[in-house]
C-alpha cells in the first residue's frame, strides 16, 4: 500500500514537471514569433527595387553602353579576367562577384548593387573615412576575393563603376530601395551553435558546397559551379561575409540557391545563424585587420577581433548573443 501511494505521488510528480515543460515551450515559442512579428513590422513596406533592362535601355549607347556591358559581365564572370588563369591579371581566388551579388547584383535581397551609386560616397566605420564607390569594390577584391585592389583608373574599374551607377539610374541620390543590399536578419537569443550548423550544412549545403567547403569549378576550370564556402580559395576572414549577422542574412533568404527567396526561406532563422557559426568556424585565409576600425568606438557588433571598447569576449563578438554588446554600445 505505502509503496503504491509512493508510486502515485511521483506519477503526479512527473506529470507537473512534463505540463510546466509543454508550457514553457510554447511561451518560448509564442515569444519568439511575436519578435519575428516586431521586426517585420519595422521594415519599410514598399516595392522592392528592380534593376533596369539594357535590353530596353535606347538612352545608354556607345561607349557608356559597351562599358556597362563589360562591367556587368566583370561582376558575372570575374575569375575569366582576374582569377587564377585570369586573362588580365591572376591576382584573386577565382570567385565572381556574382556568388554573392546574385544576377551580377541585380536580385532582389539578393546583396544587390541598388544603393551603391545613390549611397555613395558614404562614410564607413572600417575605415573610418568617407569611402567612395572606387574603394568599396577594392575592398571586395582585397577581401570577399582574398585578391589585389586593382587600378581606380582601369578600363575594368570604370566599367564596373559605369555598370553600377547604371544600376542605381532610376534610385534617388541618398536613397537606398527596399530590397536592396544585404538583406537584415532578425538576432536570436543565445550564442550560434557550430555543431548544429554542422549538422544543417551537411543536410542541406553540402551537395552543392562539398564536404570541405571547397566548393566545385566547372569541367573547363574557368569559374566556380558551385563556389567555396572556406579553405584556401574562400574569403579571407576580413571580409563581409564572416560577420556572422552578414553571412546568416544573404543566406536566410538566397540558400539553397534559387530555392529560397525572401518571401519563402528555408531556413528558420536560428538554422541560418548556426549555419553561419559552422561556417564561419572552419579554416580560410587571413588578411591582416590591424589597420580596420581605427576609431573602435565606431565598431559594429560582430567583428570578431579585438580590441573592443566594452568587456564582451572575442568569442560573444563572433557568435553571440549580440543583444547585450549592441546594447552596451548604445548607451556608450
Ligand atoms: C564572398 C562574397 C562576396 C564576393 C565574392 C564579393 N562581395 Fe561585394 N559584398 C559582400 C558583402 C557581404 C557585402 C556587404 C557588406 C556589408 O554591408 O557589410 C558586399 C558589399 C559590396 C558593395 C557595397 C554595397 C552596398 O550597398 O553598400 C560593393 C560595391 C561590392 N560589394 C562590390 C563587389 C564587387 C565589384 C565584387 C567582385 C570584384 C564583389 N563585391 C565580390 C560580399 C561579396
Ligand atoms: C543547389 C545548390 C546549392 C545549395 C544546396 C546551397 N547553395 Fe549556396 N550557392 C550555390 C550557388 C550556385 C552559389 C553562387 C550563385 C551564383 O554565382 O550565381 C552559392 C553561393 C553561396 C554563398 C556565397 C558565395 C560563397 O561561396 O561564399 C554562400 C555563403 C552560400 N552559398 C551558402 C550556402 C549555405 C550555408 C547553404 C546551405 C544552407 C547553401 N549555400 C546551399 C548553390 C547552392
Amino acid at each position: 500500500m505505502k509503496s503504491n501511494g509512493l508510486f502515485i505521488l511521483l506519477a503526479v510528480i512527473i506529470t507537473i514537471v512534463v505540463i510546466q515543460g509543454l508550457i514553457q515551450g510554447y511561451q518560448n515559442k509564442w515569444l519568439k514569433e511575436q519578435q519575428y512579428a516586431e521586426f517585420v513590422a519595422l521594415q519599410p513596406i514598399d516595392s522592392a527595387w528592380i534593376a533596369p533592362s539594357l535590353y530596353l535601355d535606347r538612352e545608354t549607347l556607345g561607349k557608356e553602353r559597351a562599358m556597362v556591358m563589360y562591367g556587368q559581365d566583370l561582376v558575372a564572370h570575374t575569375s575569366k579576367y582576374f582569377g587564377p588563369n585570369g586573362s588580365i591579371s591572376k591576382i584573386t581566388n577565382g570567385m565572381n562577384c556574382q556568388n554573392c551579388h546574385l544576377d551580377a547584383g541585380t536580385r532582389p535581397w539578393g546583396n544587390n548593387y541598388g544603393a551603391v551609386y545613390s549611397k555613395y560616397p558614404q562614410y564607413r566605420g572600417r575605415s573610418n573615412s568617407i569611402q567612395d564607390i572606387y574603394g568599396r569594390i577594392n575592398d571586395c577584391f582585397e577581401r570577399s576575393l582574398n585578391g589585389k585592389a586593382i587600378d581606380t583608373n582601369s578600363y575594368e574599374m570604370r566599367s564596373i563603376y559605369a555598370y553600377m551607377k547604371w544600376l542605381g539610374k532610376y534610385v534617388p541620390k541618398g536613397k537606398k530601395p527596399y530590397g536592396a543590399g544585404l538583406p537584415p536578419i532578425p538576432l536570436i537569443d543565445r550564442e550560434a551553435n557550430v555543431i548544429k550548423g554542422k549538422e544543417i550544412y551537411v543536410n542541406i549545403c553540402q551537395t552543392c558546397h562539398g564536404d570541405k567547403g571547397q566548393g566545385l569549378l566547372n569541367p573547363n576550370g574557368s569559374e566556380y559551379l558551385y563556389p567555396p564556402l572556406w579553405g584556401e580559395h574562400s574569403y579571407n576572414d576580413g571580409a563581409g561575409l564572416f560577420r556572422l549577422s552578414s553571412f546568416a542574412g544573404y543566406v536566410e533568404y538566397n540558400m539553397p540557391f534559387n530555392v529560397a527567396t525572401h518571401a519563402a526561406p528555408k531556413l528558420t532563422i536560428e538554422e541560418a545563424w548556426d549555419v553561419a557559426a559552422f561556417v564561419n568556424s572552419q579554416p580560410r585565409p587571413h588578411i591582416d585587420q590591424s589597420k580596420d576600425w581605427p576609431d573602435i568606438t565606431k565598431e559594429v557588433f560582430d567583428v570578431s577581433f579585438g580590441p573592443y571598447t566594452d568587456h564582451f569576449s572575442e568569442r560573444q563578438h563572433k557568435y553571440g548573443p549580440f543583444q547585450e554588446i549592441i546594447k552596451a554600445h548604445k548607451t556608450n
